[in-house]
């Protein structure tokens, strides 16, 4: 949620921060903005909308600039608007900052600074913290650096800021709690960023800073140090990532390109971990916790959106094959009803970005009172995956549609492993379910690129006949219960139709109401043990007139009776089933979203990476 960036060093920081925000502006599209560093002044140029706004807007202005920092903003505190737009300057206009995160003590702080005479150009609650700083530093006759460290210790809530001061011309003052800061170490530059993609075509190298931590970032030095004023030392990680790797490569939407990529990030979710040779399975992660693991009266899973779907249809999974207790939590939810948790609890916490809000500060709660974390998280690096006892990455490479797809099928590969892995440790399944069960693991990359040759174009045709539909029903039953409620998820997303998850059977008992002529009802109904049951479930809604649409199995007949609307994917074990189910019902969205006009890459109201709560 807000993307930040900032650039110091030898070359004219405005194309690097444009290009910067460019990349971060998955994160929030409300507005944009610069400040850069003109010698005699700071000049913030800024504007509502999209960075292409912000890029109109700066042509012909002044940018002869080294140093600079940049936003894009996701609004929280008051609404897309050029006047709450980063960056802010503080009343005496010396200084400005961006800030990513929400300030939850913004109104008490605002009136103490209202009665001291402050003013304030905009609503939001950044510029209350920048001016309380500026405060601190007018009356402490202090440095900016430790203004900010006095103010900070008095913040309540999440941020990263980055300020410019009009008296520190070769310096870039950083802090972050909460959201994410990383800063890229380049020859005689720094780059900074909410995540690693702004720097990626200059520098490998990466400081990842932590929680209460404060940089003074100059073109060729940097110093780190933690709100005590004790000077600490970097720790440099090499990036793992390729500039192509956040570029659309030819593909219209970087929605589709991951849609496309499935085969291989699912492959790469499972490379070194699903031996076929010798038939095992190797995740580090499980091994490191082994022992809580086989001592679990429970196991307990933390997630929001897509990533809780993946979560529930793990609790079928994992009930099924290891005959433990799982109980899938909103993390919303889990962080605030005060949930009872011991030392004997293990808690998977499944992020795509792994610095969403409410898990993060769910596992926070849960770890103080002596939970195990087990981190399924795709960002490396993240909060998530630094705050877990063990985990496993996803692998997926940058997710950069808002929209998550091979996230999730990357985040069920593993969930798969984890459950059959697990098993084997129980000794809850035989030896014969196993063994197909991974050959049916092994083959999925396979099928989905099988699904992908050979069905969009029936996809998108399907999408045409139903793209002004008002309403859509998605119905499933037990493993296909989480995709149907993902199908809905990703329609409502990218193409703002109104859709509904739901377990089949249930149906009956209200939903069924809506159905009338106009009404398409998506049914995830590939060959199960309950495939008759859906089949009925079928008829009762062609019998009251609903528009059928199906995923179904090759090879089905009965389906084809009842719709011609079939969206196929090969015949596997009914564990494994979801994980191709998704997939068409990932296209239809895609191709609905994109009928209907939309911007299917940055839906409205949405942000990437929920970094408040
Ligand atoms: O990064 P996370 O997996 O923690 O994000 C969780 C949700 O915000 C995310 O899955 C969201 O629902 C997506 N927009 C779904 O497409």
């Amino acid at each position: 949620m807000c993307g930040i960036v900032g650039y110091i060093g030898t070359d004219l920081a405005y194309p690097v921060l444009l290009d910067g925000l460019k990349k971060l502006e998955y994160r929030g599209y409300d507005s944009a903005g610069v400040a850069l560093h003109l010698g005699d002044k700071v000049a913030v140029y800024k504007k509502e909308g999209k960075v292409s706004n912000l890029e109109n807007f700066v042509q012909g202005k002044n940018v002869q600039s080294l140093v600079g920092i940049g936003h894009t903003r996701w609004a929280t505190h008051g609404e897309p608007s050029d006047r709450n737009a980063h960056p802010h300057y503080s009343n005496s206009g010396n200084i400005a900052m961006i800030h990513n995160g929400i300030i939850e003590n913004y109104a008490q702080l605002k009136e103490e600074l209202v009665q001291k005479g402050y003013t304030f150009q905009s609503d939001t609650d950044s510029e209350v913290l920048l001016n309380f700083i500026e405060d601190i530093k007018i009356n402490n006759a202090c440095t900016l650096e430790e203004a900010v460290r006095v103010a900070l210790k008095r913040i309540v809530g999440a941020y990263v800021i980055l300020l410019l001061d009009k008296d520190l011309p070769d310096t870039i003052i950083a802090a972050r709690k909460g959201s994410p800061l990383v800063i890229g170490i380049g020859k005689g530059a720094h780059y900074l960023g909410s995540d690693a993609s702004p720097m990626l075509a200059y520098t490998k190298e990466v400081v990842y800073i932590n929680d209460y931590e404060l940089a003074i970032v100059k073109a060729d030095e940097l110093i780190l140090k933690n709100l005590g004023n004790e000077t600490l030392t970097p720790f440099v990680q090499q990036l793992d990532l390729e500039l192509a790797a956040i570029e659309k490569n030819g593909f219209d939407h970087f929605m589709l390109k991951e849609i496309y990529e499935q085969p291989k990030t699912i492959f790469d979710a499972m490379r070194g971990r699903l031996d076929m040779q010798q038939q095992t399975i190797t995740l580090s992660g499980i091994d490191k916790i082994a022992d809580k693991l086989l001592a679990a009266n429970r196991i307990i899973i933390v997630a929001c959106g897509t990533s809780w779907h993946a979560g529930l249809l793990a609790e079928y999974v994992i009930e099924e094959l290891c005959r433990v207790n799982v109980e899938v939590e909103y993390a919303s939810e889990f962080r605030y009803r005060n949930p009872i948790i011991t030392d004997k609890d293990v808690i998977i916490a499944i992020s795509q970005s792994g610095e969403t809000a409410d898990t993060l500060v769910a596992l926070e709660n849960a770890k103080q009172q002596g939970a195990t974390i087990f981190g399924l998280v795709n960002v490396v690096g993240s909060s998530i995956a630094r705050l877990s006892h063990a985990g496993a990455y996803t692998h997926a490479g940058p997710e950069i549609g808002v929209a998550s797809t091979k996230a999730f099928t990357a985040q069920l590969a593993v969930l798969y492993l984890f459950a059959l892995k697990l098993a084997t440790l129980k000794n809850t399944i035989s030896q014969e379910r196993y063994h197909r069960l991974i050959n049916d693991l092994a083959e999925v990359p396979t099928h989905v690129q099988w699904i992908l040759d050979t069905q969009d174009e029936a996809i998108k045709a399907i999408a045409e006949k139903y793209k002004d539909a008002r309403d859509f029903l998605y119905l499933g039953r037990g493993y296909n219960f989480p995709i149907a409620l993902e199908g809905a998820l990703k329609l409502k997303e990218i193409s703002y139709i109104h859709a509904e998850g739901y377990p089949a059977a249930e149906m009956k008992h209200g939903p069924i109401a809506l159905v009338d002529e106009e009404l398409p009802v998506v049914f995830v109904a590939t060959k199960d043990s309950y495939h008759d049951k859906i089949v009925s479930n079928m008829q009762e809604i062609k019998a009251r007139k609903g528009r059928l649409v199906a995923v179904a199995s090759t090879g089905e007949k009965t389906l084809a009776d009842l719709t011609s609307d079939l969206l196929y994917v090969p015949l596997v074990d009914e564990v494994i089933a979801p994980i191709l189910s998704v997939v068409p019902l990932q296209l239809l969205s895609y191709h609905i979203g994109v009928l209907r006009g939309l911007d299917v890459d940055k839906p409205r109201n949405l942000a990437k990476s929920v970094t408040v709560e």
